[in-house]
């Protein structure tokens, strides 16, 4: 059987006696810094000491080669396309668990057994009403506002209403009951507020996700039965996006969680981060993308011929991954997922077959092929979310709602780490040297 890097690194540490080490050679002096290994062998090299040592830093644009944390909760694969939350793959989660219990499972290490898991259902659902002063705050937005910014706004207003969350009495658990069931009712307030219906309160008997699909479709005129096929559809969308690692939004929580910022700030900046078609914004930017495309004949091959021009500025929206480099796992679901979604609905979605086609063409394209671009996970669901009546402009508020635990997570987990130091990356200055200063009248 072969070593694992961990075994080889163990192996010589124990015949060394002294760590394994990385070497650098910098201005004709020798350096060695410590190497890391993961509980995956993930391999990193610990370069803590490195400006004090050499007074060099490191520079890594867009932080592709940069390890910011040590963290025990989500693994990804990119070259093999493989995602585990705290160790359980993404294909044995999806369409077996409960949102809730990913939530649980993603904040507190391990799955909740039954009982566990009814006190945590009863405190999110205790936690769903919003302060009724907090809905005057919808009448100050104007209509169609995005829901993006209300969810951002409310969310860091929140700290105005439960201050204690930074404070001397902080109660960690209850202050994340209350952000994952109260920011589902932001959400679907924001919804009711752009259509201007009346707001529906959340009622305790329903699921996490049948709630949420009431407080949207419900109007207090007739009675609401929830669609089964909503519900389920909704826990998985909401579960392959629970967590995804040191993405852009979960750093963003890092980042700002360590300044000592409290819970609800931290979240509100990294809502603020997913917004971004680059990241969460993409599932919106697909949609309109596909519709654009609908719109102007249905030839995707022009699209594709568009993408790879760099000169046009248009990017393939949903293709293309940081991590990702053979498939995301994610994006298979979904695919899956939206067949079946549109089938049971009876619906017929021609931007799901221009999307199918658009994916054909492009995975057979040197160009895509060449710089490993797959479908993303924003690719397909936004098909999914159209089928089931959200509107656009809220499917990037969905993505936020599925990715709360996993920035409660990374938050809960930074707090909990001896090692956190205020996030402060250092910069290689490229402005102006010295110079005197002119006055006014002088330029
Ligand atoms: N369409 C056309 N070309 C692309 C695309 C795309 N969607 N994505 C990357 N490329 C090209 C890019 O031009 C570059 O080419 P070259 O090497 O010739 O300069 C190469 O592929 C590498 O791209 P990059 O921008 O350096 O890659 P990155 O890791 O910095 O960016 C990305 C990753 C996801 C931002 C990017 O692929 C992208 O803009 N995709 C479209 C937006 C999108 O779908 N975002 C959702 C990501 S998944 C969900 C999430 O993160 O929330």
């Amino acid at each position: 059987m072969s070593q694992t890097t961990k075994e080889l690194v163990e192996e010589e540490t124990a015949v060394a006696t002294t760590p394994a080490a990385a070497r650098l050679s910098l201005n004709g002096k020798e350096y060695e810094f410590p190497v890391v290994v993961g509980t995956e062998d993930e391999v990193g090299i610990d370069i803590g000491q490195l400006r004090a040592q050499t007074g060099a830093i490191t520079l890594d644009q867009g932080y592709g080669n940069t390890g910011a944390c040590e963290s025990s909760i989500t693994f990804i694969d990119g070259e093999t396309g493989i995602l585990r939350y705290r160790g359980y793959p993404i294909e044995e989660i999806a369409g077996n668990a409960e949102f809730t219990e990913i939530c649980y499972l993603l904040i507190y290490g391990e799955l909740p057994n039954q009982q566990e898991l009814a006190k945590f259902h009863e405190r999110l659902t205790y936690h769903s009403l919003l302060h009724e002063d907090m809905k005057k705050f919808y009448e100050g937005y104007p209509m169609g506002a995005h829901p993006m910014a209300m969810l951002a706004s409310m969310i860091v207003s929140l700290s105005a209403y439960y201050p204690d969350s930074d404070g001397k009495n902080f109660d960690l658990d209850l202050n994340i009951a209350r952000l994952l069931s109260k920011a589902s009712t932001i959400a679907a307030f924001s919804y009711k507020k752009n259509i201007g219906q009346p707001f529906m309160y959340p009622r305790n008997d329903l699921s996490y996700c049948a709630n949420f699909l009431q407080m949207m479709f419900a109007v207090p005129a007739e009675p609401y039965q929830v669609r089964p096929v909503l519900e389920r559809a909704l826990n998985l969308l909401l579960i392959l996006h629970a967590d995804h690692e040191q993405n852009c939004s979960t750093s963003t929580v890092r980042m700002v969680g360590s300044s000592q910022a409290n819970l609800f700030a931290s979240i509100s900046a990294g809502i603020c981060a997913l917004w971004g078609p680059l990241h969460g914004g993409a599932n919106q930017a697909v949609i309109e993308m596909l519709e654009r495309i609908r719109d102007d004949g249905g030839d995707y091959e022009k699209y594709v011929n568009m993408a790879k021009d760099k000169s046009s500025g248009f990017r393939l929206m949903g293709f293309g991954h940081r991590v990702y480099k053979n498939f995301d796992p994610r994006a298979r679901i979904c695919k899956q997922t939206a067949d079946e979604v549109l089938d049971e609905l009876g619906l017929d979605d021609p931007l799901l077959e221009i999307a199918k086609r658009l994916e054909e063409v492009a995975l057979n394209d040197e160009f895509f092929i060449e710089r490993k671009l797959y479908p993303n996970v924003d690719f397909y669901s936004g098909i999914i979310y159209r089928a089931m009546g959200i509107p656009t402009n809220m499917f990037t508020a969905m993505f936020a709602l599925g990715r709360l635990p996993g920035w409660i997570a990374h938050w809960r987990e930074m707090k909990q780490e001896s090692s956190t130091r205020i996030n402060r990356p250092r910069q290689i200055y490229t402005g102006a040297t010295q110079r005197p200063f002119v006055p006014l009248d002088r330029r």
